[in-house]
């Protein structure tokens, strides 16, 4: 199995690493231990990280200004990948920003806060009435994109929350580098889109890879674990490591053990046995 994987054009390792966690309850405010997150963030780099996902939304401003203390001047290979078209209201809503000057803003901010001249990839989060992706039209969001690239503050273009619909028709507007979407054992929508990406040589990076706010419980994942002498979220990143060469993992953690344990994930090999048996799992 493959440990890298393209990015636009960058290389970048599998396991990367989700910031959202680093801002305080319900990704609003600030953490309740800056230093540790600090350290998660820095510990995370030293291990091989070199993909770090993140959004000005988060806290607001809250992550990316803990990435900027904790890791500016960043190392050469690390690409720090964010996202645009949300905003926070004052109690925290997250409210969908999607107008171009919106995301021209967003872009904008995130270079600010991160202390960059130009971002590496960003990706473009659909957010409408729903939070799950629903069908429609982003050709508007994604000329607006192209615009931002055309006018040197983003190299790469990538879409979240989207379908696979959406993902087509952004494609015929410019290049698509990667989706960011819903995924993992328990939740696996997008199985179509996660293989045809893949045979595109195009990112998949699943968020929510380990169940999100409420990470994933199941007692048959519990039971192969034990088998395997790993955790049951180990094994769940690990069959998303497994599922296709292009998902690029970004788990989120504020813990430092966890924060182990997640890095360790990617030397976990599963047989074809075990494979299956997860299969069963999230189709049950
Ligand atoms: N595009 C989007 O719309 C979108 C939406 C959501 C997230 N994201 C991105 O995806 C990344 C990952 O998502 P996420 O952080 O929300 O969810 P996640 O990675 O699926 O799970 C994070 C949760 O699992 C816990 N956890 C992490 N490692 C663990 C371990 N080894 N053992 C036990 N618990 C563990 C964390 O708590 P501890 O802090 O206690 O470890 C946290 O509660 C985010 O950081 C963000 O960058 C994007």
């Amino acid at each position: 199995m493959q440990d890298t994987f393209k990015l636009g054009d960058r290389i970048v390792r599998r396991m990367g690493y989700g910031a959202m966690q680093l801002a305080g309850p319900g990704v609003f405010g600030p953490p309740k231990d800056r230093g540790a997150a600090i350290a998660v963030l820095r510990a995370a780099v030293d291990a091989g990280v070199n993909h770090i996902d993140t959004s000005d939304y988060y806290g607001p401003y809250v992550t990316n200004e803990i990435i900027r203390e904790a890791l500016h001047p960043y190392p050469d290979d690390l690409v720090i990948v964010t996202k645009v078209g949300g905003k926070r209201d004052e109690k925290g809503a997250w409210l969908p920003a999607q107008q171009p000057d919106e995301l021209k803003r967003g872009v904008e901010d995130n270079l600010k806060r991160l202390a960059l001249d130009v971002m590496e990839v960003v990706n473009l989060r659909i957010i409408g009435a729903v939070h799950a992706p629903s069908e429609g039209s982003i050709a508007q969001q994604v000329e607006a994109m192209v615009r931002l690239k055309e006018e040197g503050l983003l190299r790469h273009i990538g879409l979240s929350n989207v379908t696979a619909a959406q993902f087509a028709e952004a494609r015929t507007m410019t290049e698509i580098v990667c989706v960011q979407n819903h995924y993992n054992l328990v939740h696996r929508e997008d199985g179509d889109l996660v293989d045809s990406l893949a045979r595109d040589g195009i990112a998949y990076v699943p968020f929510f890879p380990l169940g999100g706010f409420s990470p994933i419980q199941s007692g048959a994942l519990s039971a192969l674990a034990e088998k395997l002498g790993a955790t049951p979220l180990q094994v769940a990143l690990a069959w998303l490591l497994h599922r296709a060469p292009n998902t690029l993992l970004i788990p989120g953690t504020s813990s430092m053990a966890h924060l182990r344990e997640n890095l360790a994930a990617a030397e976990l090999k599963l047989s074809r046995e075990t494979l299956a048996e997860l299969d069963a799992i999230g189709t049950t």
